[in-house]
């Protein structure tokens, strides 16, 4: 009897705990979006967003671009007037560094970079999914015509295509917010002010194998941290994301500490539908991290070349598909997305309405046995009150 009263009165501090919790003040970011800051002319070559997201004492710069291959540069400065500045000159010149600044350069707290370089391609004919030696080459990102960036309030589609797609494309759609939440569509990652994501689409992309399964290989770069060690944390099977019970977690951190200053965080799984349904979902998995050459991936992506100096880089890729599942000619559709951003991830906890059905499950024994307490008091005290004459 002890032993219960102990457990349903600590469920009930866990409890409140939750509660507690989930109402701490999650923060708010003003959002300032340019494209192309400082240019009177559109570059040739691909867009460059900027989004400032500014909080009370700080401020998050996301740059995306699409000068050569895709890539989403995040900054975060101590100041809550720090900005951009671009010498388009040298930014459009294939062969210099150091375009890009972001000032006054000693806010800078941390700086980190992921480029989307290259798609690969093989024949699964055993249906193992096991890469092996079937591959086609690659589609190199930086060579694929890029369309100008489509922004629509805090999103901003970019697509683009290899000569060879006739009607398929690839699109990245880069999502920036203002305060926490959840996206609307599966996987619903949850966001915090301190993130952005991206959401990857293979659409209509012309398979060379009718049992063709894709790659994806992702460069983390940065000049002292970049995203190094990949985390895969267990993770909760709630109503947003059902079945998946892990999230996979690529993180900065300064020499193996637990703190982290940057991430790129998803869950291992992609649809093969636009508007995904549950039963679209299939899983991916990816390689270990690998350290490139800082110099490849300058050649490749001008918003890296313009903004660092001597970075390091690490890769991996990541696999769709597992053996057995459906291949990309099923639908001719992939998605996937992920969050990128700096300081601790967003950890998914119970959803209000576990959180509810917790409350109702520990609470109404709880009220019980105290309605119970204080019923059998007020009885004892009338029992007694009623032996009084008697004495
Ligand atoms: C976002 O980052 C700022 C600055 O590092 C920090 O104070 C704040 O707690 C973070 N907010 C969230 C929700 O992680
Ligand atoms: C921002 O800085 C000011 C002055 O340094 C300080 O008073 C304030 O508490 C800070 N706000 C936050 C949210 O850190
Ligand atoms: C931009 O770079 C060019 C070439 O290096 C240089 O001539 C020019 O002065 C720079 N512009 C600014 C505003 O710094
Ligand atoms: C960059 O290339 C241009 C023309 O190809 C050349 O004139 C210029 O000197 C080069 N700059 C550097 C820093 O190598
Ligand atoms: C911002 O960070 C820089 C470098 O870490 C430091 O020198 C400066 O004092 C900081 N400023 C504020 C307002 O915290
Ligand atoms: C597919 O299976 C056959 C027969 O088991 C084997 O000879 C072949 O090497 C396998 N191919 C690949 C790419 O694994
Ligand atoms: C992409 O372009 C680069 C630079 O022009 C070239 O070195 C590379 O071979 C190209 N890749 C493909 C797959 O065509
Ligand atoms: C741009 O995006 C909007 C909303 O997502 C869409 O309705 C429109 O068709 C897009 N425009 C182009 C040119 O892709
Ligand atoms: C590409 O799109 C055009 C127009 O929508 C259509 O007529 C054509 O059949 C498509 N080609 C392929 C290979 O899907
Ligand atoms: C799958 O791809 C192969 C090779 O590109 C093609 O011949 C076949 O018709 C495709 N199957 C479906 C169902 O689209
Ligand atoms: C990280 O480790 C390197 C070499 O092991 C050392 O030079 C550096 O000072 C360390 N950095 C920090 C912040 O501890
Ligand atoms: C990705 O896979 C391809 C094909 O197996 C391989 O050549 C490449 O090195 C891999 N990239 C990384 C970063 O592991």
């Amino acid at each position: 009897m002890m032993a219960t009263g102990n457990t349903r009165s600590g469920g009930f501090l866990v409890l409140c705990a939750v509660i507690v919790t989930c109402s701490a003040d999650p923060g708010h970011r003003q959002l300032f979006i340019q494209v192309n800051p400082g240019s009177n002319s559109t570059p040739p070559l691909g867009d460059l967003l900027h989004v400032r997201a500014v909080g009370d004492n700080d401020t998050l710069h996301f740059l995306f671009c699409s000068q050569g291959a895709p890539t989403l540069l995040f900054v975060h400065t101590n100041s809550s007037s720090s900005n951009v500045q671009v010498n388009w000159t040298q930014f459009l010149a294939p062969n210099t560094s150091g375009s890009l600044k972001v000032e006054p350069e000693s806010s800078v707290l941390y700086s980190s970079a992921i480029v989307f370089s290259r798609l690969l391609e093989y024949d699964d004919v055993n249906n193992t999914a096991e890469p092996t030696s079937e591959f086609f080459p690659p589609y190199d990102l930086q060579n694929f015509t890029w369309n100008r960036l489509n922004l629509s309030g805090h999103t901003a589609l970019l697509c683009g295509a290899d000569a060879s797609f006739t009607n398929g494309s690839l699109c990245l759609q880069l999502s920036v917010f203002d305060s926490e939440g959840r996206s609307q569509s599966l996987p619903h990652l949850l966001h915090s002010v301190n993130s952005s994501q991206l959401e990857l689409r293979l659409d209509g992309v012309p398979a060379r194998a009718a049992q063709s399964r894709f790659l994806l290989e992702l460069q983390a770069v940065g000049g002292d941290y970049p995203l190094s060690r990949m985390e895969v944390h267990e993770s909760i099977d709630d109503e947003y994301t059902p079945s998946i019970f892990k999230v996979s977690r690529w993180v900065s951190s300064v020499n193996g500490s637990s703190d982290v200053l940057g991430f790129a965080q998803w869950k291992p799984v992609a649809y093969r539908h636009d508007c995904p349904a549950l039963e679209d979902a299939t899983p991916c998995r990816h390689s270990a991290p690998r350290a490139q050459s800082g110099a490849a991936v300058m050649a490749a992506s001008g918003l890296i070349r313009g903004f660092f100096s001597d970075p390091e880089s690490v890769a991996l890729n990541v696999s769709f598909g597992l053996a057995g599942e459906p291949f990309y000619n099923s639908t001719h559709f992939l998605s996937w997305t992920l969050l990128v951003g700096v300081g601790s991830p967003p950890v998914d906890f119970f959803s209000p309405l576990v959180v509810a059905i917790m409350a109702v499950g520990l609470g109404t024994p709880l009220i019980l046995i105290l309605v119970g307490g204080v019923w059998v008091c007020v009885h004892k005290r009338r029992a007694a009150a009623s032996y009084e004459p008697i004495n």
